[in-house]
């Protein structure tokens, strides 16, 4: 096995909706399919543990979101799709890593400061009060995830650029105590990947309760549809595109072509329920073949067992002996 030239991490919570697809999915799985480029994409499944402590969930989540990705079409013969937790050699490197990261470094994360910040507008006496050490150290499990395969480019949201910069402090920490081992990955955010409105128009996220989640069923898909907020403009009134909830979700998914097309009919009048049962067959027919599909694989989750055992075997042919090469420069030498 190769080091990895794209190497992300999947979080393993929630249920994957439609932003998810256009911002993250459906480009890895573009790359996933390309037969010049190594491509690792794991569940970050001991990442989900530190907020998830429901065992059932923790597993079921991983299935679900393993099962979309897979659904959606992801490449896993050709790419190395793997669950976190099958890794061993990533949680040892961990340890080490912890070892040689400054502790002031994770005091500056975001996500730990934001948790601080919470406390102490609360009032709290405590200000680490709810804050675990596996939310304080997040970053350097993250690092040893990028550094255990070497990955030249990490693509990531634009909330996972600081995690990014503390990777590379830490291998070049490493590189300088030690020995030269680890590339320094760069981190790519996609400035162009659309980012998608929701039912209310603003930006579909868990966070606003307003997104359309993949896989529902064809009812639920076209209630929701029905739900997205318009103005008040009648048919036949003549409508701006640029504006429409609707349009940029269409947008986001048509062919040059339709979109021109569908422009025209803004200028022409289309009436909202027209457009709205329009961009509900629209992803319907996107959606249905892999609806179909994902629900087969969450019946058969030891079909999707045995793909990320395959993937989890893969990956350990390049961690195995390079976690041996980082053991031995840090003094621990395999005895017998
Ligand atoms: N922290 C990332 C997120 O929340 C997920 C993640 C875990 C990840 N390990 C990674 C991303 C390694 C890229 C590389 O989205």
């Amino acid at each position: 096995m190769k080091n990895a030239d794209f190497l992300t991490g999947i979080t393993t919570t929630g249920t994957p909706h439609l932003g998810n697809y256009v911002g993250a999915i459906r480009p890895a799985v573009e790359t996933s399919k390309d037969p010049g480029l190594v491509s690792y994409y794991f569940l970050a499944d001991y990442h989900s543990l530190i907020k998830n402590h429901d065992p059932k969930l923790l597993r079921q989540s991983a299935l679900e979101i393993a099962a979309a990705w897979i659904a959606l079409g992801l490449d896993y013969k050709n790419c190395v799709f793997y669950r976190q937790s099958d890794i061993p050699e990533i949680t040892e490197l961990t340890w080490i890593l912890t070892s040689v990261c400054a502790k002031g470094l994770m005091n500056r994360a975001h996500a730990y400061k934001a948790a601080v910040d919470e406390n102490e507008n609360i009032k709290s006496k405590d200000p680490d009060k709810g804050i675990t050490m596996g939310l304080f150290s997040y970053p350097i499990l993250m690092a040893a995830d990028i550094l255990m395969f070497n990955a030249a480019k990490v693509p990531v949201g634009k909330d996972q650029v600081q995690h990014l910069e503390m990777t590379r402090d830490i291998a070049s920490r490493f590189n300088h105590l030690y020995k030269k081992l680890f590339h320094l990955p760069e981190v790519v955010v996609d400035e162009n990947t659309a980012v998608l409105s929701g039912l209310d128009g603003r930006k579909m996220s868990k966070s606003y309760q307003n997104t359309i989640p993949l896989f529902e069923t064809e009812k639920r898909l076209r209630k929701l549809i029905m739900k997205i907020t318009t103005n008040s403009l009648g048919p036949d009134e003549p409508k701006d595109p640029e504006s429409c909830t609707l349009f940029s979700i269409y947008k986001a998914f048509a062919k040059p072509d339709e979109i021109k097309q569908m422009e025209n009919r803004y200028k022409e009048g289309i009436a909202w329920g027209t457009m709205k049962q329009e961009l509900f067959e629209y992803l319907n027919n996107i959606l249905k073949q892999p609806r179909q599909e994902y629900e087969k694989l969450v019946q058969n989750a030891g079909d999707i067992d045995a793909i990320l055992i395959q993937g989890a075997k893969k990956a350990r042919e390049y961690s195995v002996p390079f976690l041996d090469k980082i053991r031995k420069a840090v003094g621990i030498q395999s005895l017998g």
